[in-house]
């Protein structure tokens, strides 16, 4: 409960608080995952022949962990902050909210127990078996009603853009878990999808793309919205932009999933749109990305001494980068050059640790302190270690990814003159081991970030007590 000595209402931050520390110690432990994959990669003897400790068993506890652990629990975190703040209400249900946070910390361990030992449906970003997605649907309609219940109850007219952002994304995050989940249990860990052949992938990328312009957009649009304004003490820089970017990003994703399929059985139609799509994409990702930038017009000489307000606009240029990145790769003869190579990987970690990393830590170097009764972070010194760590480490990361995608892709396309292959699989893997060796420093630098990090909000939450914040907690940024 943030201690004031205005009249603000008391709001109900118990689960803010809860979400927030989890979304820490789940994101040192799905980058350490991540970080043992990397080596694995290079190093492959690293899989010391125990199936738990696999490449195959692991990288889907890692993907889960980072996306739905880390990034989950920061969304619910900044979620539940935001709704109170900018509707003036306590939350609807704090005991459901309650049941919303150990509940998706149960389907995280589970999630944690089950995919080491080798339980998985198979579908990407999906992994998990039927009873464990009985539960995430059950915590994600009481997450619906505590939100959507805090919003039918607010005191202030207006609904801000955060909420709306943070409200698509719980809506389809529904649909598509329960769409794509739909399964026939075969035992008490296996079941068999719903869908059969092109109709199962078709609805698996649907899903997929849809995580990414849900999950992993949104959601973290929603947090934009609240703490670039926040941090940067300006109103956002158009709220009329801000409308025009909500329903024409909400609009647009929904039909640019078969990209993920281009040069498969999916009629050809069906991937013409899935790029046509994809390429307007690319216009409400850089209106919102201009919006937040823009946010900071007047304001820019704080970037010079205000490292959370740094991860928060860093993180948009990895926005637009990437948003720029994946309409190219989803025209059809680029694909053709990236699909199957790490140029693939190096888009995915650009949006991951760039956009969706850097947003969510300069989320939480915000609200940790507020929820926690604190002026600031125990070390601002510590925040700007952080950041120089994870900006380099990224960039090692996606440049690796880059080179060693384009490399690969080109490998496998060139053929001498009597039209056999000019090289062989492997030289392509060995070619890429000097990449695979920068990935995992990057990864590392990345990862020693986060436990900076780590150690500055446990520092933050056991320091005494501090004088009240300054900022009144009641204004908000719909200015
Ligand atoms: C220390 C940081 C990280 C490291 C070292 C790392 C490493 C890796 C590695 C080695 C893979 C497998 C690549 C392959 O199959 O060839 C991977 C996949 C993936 N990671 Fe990370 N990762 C990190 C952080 C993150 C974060 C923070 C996120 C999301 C918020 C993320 C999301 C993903 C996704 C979605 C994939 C699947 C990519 C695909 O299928 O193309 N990673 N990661
Ligand atoms: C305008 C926005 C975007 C478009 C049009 C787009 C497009 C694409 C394309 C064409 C691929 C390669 C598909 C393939 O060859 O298999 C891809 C892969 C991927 N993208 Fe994006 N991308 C966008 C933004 C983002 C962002 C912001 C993130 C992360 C935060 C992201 C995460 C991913 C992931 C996780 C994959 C790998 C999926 C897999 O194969 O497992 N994308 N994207």
């Amino acid at each position: 409960m943030h201690a004031s000595n205005t009249p603000a209402p008391v709001y109900s931050d118990t689960a803010v608080r809860q979400f927030a520390l989890m979304s820490v110690v789940w994101g040192v432990v799905g980058m350490l995952v991540g970080v043992v994959i990397a080596s694995q990669l290079a190093w492959p003897d690293l899989n010391l022949g125990i199936p738990w400790l696999s490449y195959g068993r692991l990288r889907p506890l890692h993907t889960n962990a980072v996306i739905f652990a880390f990034g989950g629990c920061a969304l619910m975190a900044t979620s539940l902050h935001v709704v109170q703040r900018t509707c003036q209400v306590r939350l609807f249900a704090p005991g459901l909210a309650s049941f919303v946070f150990w509940g998706w910390q149960a389907v995280i361990v589970a999630a944690a127990i089950s995919l080491p030992m080798g339980y998985t449906s198979g579908k990407e970003y999906a992994e998990l078996e039927w009873p464990i997605d009985i539960l995430i649907a059950l915590v994600w309609v009481a997450y619906a009603i505590v939100f959507f219940g805090t919003i039918g109850i607010r005191k202030v007219r207006h609904i801000y853009v955060a909420n709306w952002f943070y409200g698509a994304f719980i809506i389809a995050v529904a649909l598509l878990h329960i769409v794509n989940s739909a399964a026939i249990p075969a035992g008490a860990m296996k079941s068999y999808s719903a869908y059969a052949g092109v109709q199962d992938a078709m609805v698996q990328w649907w899903y997929g793309h849809n995580a990414v312009g849900f999950f992993l957009t949104a959601g973290f649009l929603g947090m934009m919205y609240y703490y670039v304004p926040k941090q940067a003490g300006r109103p956002v820089y158009s709220y009329r932009l801000s409308i025009v970017h909500f329903w024409a990003l909400i609009f647009t994703y929904m039909w640019a999933g078969p990209h993920h399929l281009h040069y498969t059985a999916l009629p050809d139609w069906t991937q013409s749109i899935g790029m046509v799509f994809s390429l307007i994409l690319l216009a409400p990702s850089w209106g919102g990305m201009i919006n937040g930038v823009m946010t900071l017009s007047g304001a820019w000489h704080k970037l010079r001494t205000d490292p959370i307000l740094r991860f928060l606009i860093v993180s948009l240029s990895f926005y637009g980068m990437s948003t720029f990145e994946g309409p190219m790769m989803s025209i059809k003869t680029v694909n053709a050059l990236s699909h199957y190579t790490d140029w693939t990987v190096g888009h995915v970690h650009s949006g991951a640790l760039g956009w969706v990393g850097l947003i969510s830590m300069g989320s939480l170097y915000y609200l940790i302190p507020r929820v926690y009764g604190r002026t600031e972070m125990f070390s601002v010194k510590a925040i700007e270690l952080h950041f120089w760590m994870s900006t380099i480490g990224i960039v090692l990361y996606i440049a690796a990814m880059w080179i060693a995608g384009v490399m690969q892709g080109l490998m496998w396309r060139a053929v001498n003159a009597d039209g056999t292959l000019t090289y062989t699989f492997v030289e392509s893997v060995k070619a890429t081991y000097p990449y695979y060796v920068v990935r995992v420093l990057g990864g590392a630098l990345y990862l020693g970030g986060m436990l900076v990090m780590a150690w500055n909000v446990w520092m933050t939450v056991i320091s005494g007590f501090s004088k009240p914040s300054p900022i009144p907690q009641t204004a908000i940024a719909h200015a």
